[in-house]
């Protein structure tokens, strides 16, 4: 019986063992209940008894053995089979695959440097419809019916409708907002705009604003020239200086248009147009947005007291800051998807 127990051991060693079917016949033949090894576990009691007990042993061993490379082959079987069977062994050898990353769009960037300044000082983000009422987008905002100010941004009406339109800035959303909310309310609201216009490197008929509203008790100018002036030196830079120059907008009063400094009358710190003044036509300075305080029409359009709350508003184009921020020239090359563009921004953000 021993000189069996060997012979089986090395068949069992020896047995091919590469497709399923070949370890199925070997399970049934070694391994199964009525397989060579059950069997000689049941002749061990005809074995003389002072045999059986190193007999038993041994068979165990052959048992395990089986059994074990069984289990082997069958996991590899296995394996095999989850990672796609015919495929051949990876070549470790070969270089890698440069895995391309996709980047994050310059709009998207400093529209986060935005959200995140502001957030700092206490604004929440509010966001509203692209389509709107013309109530949302003029009449609440003090635009009186066919009062040219509404030619100042150039509409387009959705579906000939003159009560619907695409917004043309984000000064709707200050509306609902107003609406629906208590003061003190301090939000910004980023958003797509549209207007009108033909398209050139310096204007699109749909770009980004975002604009800002503070309305609570006591609001001054001061709060409002404060918080840009913040805002100017946390994105361009600490020695970034701003200036207000009066304008007019239906909504504010008094209103102011924002000039921020290009560095160009202090050598050395020139860091929007580099000294070659075709960004701010040498006088130094470049408009970033408008701004001012709401006009109480406006406070009272929405239901706010326009005797207990003051509040001021602000509105910039996120192209524009990109552009001075990144040295951007055309603005067509937001909207172009150009990778060659594009990838120069990555891994900012
Ligand atoms: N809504 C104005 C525009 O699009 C910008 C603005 C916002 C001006 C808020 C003043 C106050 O031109």
């Amino acid at each position: 019986m021993q000189d069996k127990v060997k012979e089986i051991y090395q068949e069992v060693e020896a047995y091919n063992l590469e497709t399923p079917e070949q370890v199925e016949k070997f399970r049934v033949a070694y391994v199964g209940r009525k397989g060579v090894i059950a069997d000689l576990f049941d002749q061990l009691k005809n074995a003389a008894p002072e045999e059986r007990r190193a007999l038993g042993a041994e068979l165990n061993a052959l048992k395990n053995f089986a059994q074990s490379r069984l289990a082997t082959v069958q996991q590899h079987l296995e394996n095999a089979r989850t990672n796609g069977q015919s495929a051949p062994p990876a070549d470790l050898t070969l270089p890698v695959v440069p895995n391309q990353l996709g980047t994050i769009h310059p709009l998207t960037l400093v529209r986060a440097r935005i959200v995140q300044i502001f957030e700092r000082i206490g604004f929440n983000v509010s966001e509203g419809p692209e389509i709107e009422d013309d109530w949302h987008n003029f009449s609440a905002l003090n635009f009186p019916e066919n009062h040219p100010a509404r030619e100042m941004q150039d509409t387009f009406f959705v579906e000939r409708n003159p009560d619907v339109a695409l917004r043309t800035h984000t000064s709707s959303v200050q509306v609902r907002l107003m609406e629906t909310q208590k003061p003190p309310i301090r939000s910004i609201m980023p958003g797509r705009v549209y207007r009108n216009e033909a398209i050139s490197a310096r204007a699109n008929c749909t770009f980004h604003q975002v604009e800002g509203l503070f309305v609570d008790e006591n609001v001054s100018f001061a709060d409002l020239k404060q918080t840009l002036y913040h805002f100017t030196r946390e994105m361009f830079g600490k020695q970034t200086r701003i200036r207000f120059r009066p304008s007019y907008f239906p909504f504010t009063e008094p209103s102011a248009e924002m000039d921020i400094s290009c560095g160009l009358h202090e050598p050395g710190v020139c860091q929007l147009c580099g000294g070659a003044k075709n960004i701010c036509k040498g006088t130094g300075w470049v408009e970033i947005g408008g701004s001012g305080m709401v006009d109480p029409n406006v406070l009272e359009n929405c239901g706010i007291d326009s005797q207990k709350y003051t509040g001021f508003a602000f509105g910039m184009g996120i192209e524009r800051i990109t552009m001075l921020r990144y040295q951007i020239k055309d603005l067509r090359l937001f909207t172009e998807n150009d990778v060659r563009f594009l990838r120069q921004f990555t891994g900012l953000g």
